[in-house]
């Protein structure tokens, strides 16, 4: 016999809330007695509806497909600079590195490789939506059990992790920064213009609150500030009062909603800018504001000559200016204080071919140091 509809409701409204907000915001591939998303014409255009780019192991051909196309298949992530990201790490057979910035995995994986036999390596995320998954992938490649352990925290928390792990600090880390294609391309995250869904923009949705709630809090003043430091809007004082006079009037809880406002305004741009940088400003700092990204990075290249052991290395990839001033000048003061031996001279770039390949490889840049030896 089954459950009367009326229980099965109930039931879901008595899971504990981050539960229900997990699971309606996680885009999980539809279990057997789940009926897929259908579509019309030939091919899926919503996210929910790519079930077979969310299932790469089963239709490892349409993948195919959509790669050799530049695109990122949906719910995957296509990892940036692996072999520059390897070059400047150089991994050894028995070290110990941890992933701050676990993601898909494919950095770990690559990592991981090049650390066994004898090494480990820790992965670390706060997206609680996308790490089990990344978690079951990489397990399922057969690497040791003991060889990979994966925590959901946030990388400011790095001293504590490395010195658990290795009391005199750990070989290798990297962080590659920013957010993962599987949190950008599913809507109901929030985080692009590009596709309609709630104005939230969490990559933990357990913690703090949503950039819809985030306005509600802000002065223009502070808004303003908030553009201009996380994203170097010249016209914050205008776009913050203008957004949130809009907000006071009708409440911007979706991304439509905001984008929709930002094309109407009437802003001067300056000389080469166009309105949809302008937009993708607004939407990088108030992400950045939501996920408190510069305070997590702060905190992160603070401690990490505490976390890194003598000889140790650290590569940092990043995807605009305000981070990459950030690790710039933390190596740098490093490696004047005699913290680092080695810093890169010069910011590392993805190749031709890789930006080409992977549009969304474009604006990274890699910095890499080594930690003295005492
Ligand atoms: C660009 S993706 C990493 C992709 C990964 N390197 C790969 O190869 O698949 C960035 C990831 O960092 C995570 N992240 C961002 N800020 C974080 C923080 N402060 N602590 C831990 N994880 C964070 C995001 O949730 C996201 O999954």
């Amino acid at each position: 016999m089954g459950i009367p509809a009326k229980r099965i409701k109930c039931e879901a409204l008595t899971q504990p809330i981050h539960e229900r907000t997990l699971a309606y915001m996680s885009n999980s591939e539809p279990q057997n007695s789940q009926r897929r998303p259908r579509y019309s014409g030939k091919h899926p255009r919503n996210f929910q509806e790519k079930y077979k780019e969310h299932a790469p192991d089963r239709y490892p051909d349409d993948v195919a497909k959509v790669l050799a196309s530049g695109k990122t298949p949906a719910g995957t992530h296509r990892s940036i600079m692996v072999a520059e990201v390897l070059e400047v790490l150089a991994p050894q057979p028995g070290q110990v590195a941890v992933d701050c910035t676990l993601g898909y995995g494919g950095h770990a994986e690559s990592l991981l490789q090049r650390l066994l036999p004898g090494g480990k390596l820790i992965g670390l995320d706060v997206d609680p939506l996308e790490l089990p998954k990344t978690e079951e992938r990489l397990r399922k490649l057969g690497f040791p059990d003991d060889a990979l352990i994966v925590r959901r925290m946030n990388y400011a928390g790095i001293k504590k992790i490395a010195r658990e792990v290795s009391p005199d600090g750990v070989d290798l880390i990297l962080a590659d920064l920013g957010v993962s294609s599987m949190q950008i391309d599913n809507p109901q995250r929030g985080f692009s213009f590009k596709f309609d869904g709630p104005l939230d923009m969490r990559m933990n949705p357990l913690h703090g609150i949503p950039a819809s709630a985030l306005l509600s809090k802000l002065t223009p003043a502070e808004l303003a500030r908030l553009l201009e430091d996380n994203a170097d809007e010249v016209y914050s004082q205008s776009v913050a009062k203008f957004m949130l006079a809009a907000h006071a009037q009708t409440p911007l809880t979706s991304t439509r909603q905001l984008l929709e406002l930002l094309k109407s305004a009437k802003f001067p741009l300056a000389f080469g800018d166009t309105l949809e940088d302008m937009i993708r400003r607004v939407f990088q700092a108030l992400r950045i504001a939501v996920n408190d990204e510069f305070g997590a990075l702060d905190s992160f290249l603070y401690s990490l000559p505490v976390a890194l052991k003598p000889g140790g290395r650290v590569a940092i990839l990043t995807f605009h200016s305000g981070e990459d001033r950030r690790v710039k000048k933390a190596f740098k003061a490093g490696a004047a204080a005699g913290v680092y031996s080695e810093v890169a001279a010069e910011v590392i770039r993805p190749s031709r071919q890789e930006q080409a390949a992977n549009p969304r490889s474009a604006c990274a840049k890699l910095r890499y140091a080594v930690r003295a030896t005492d």
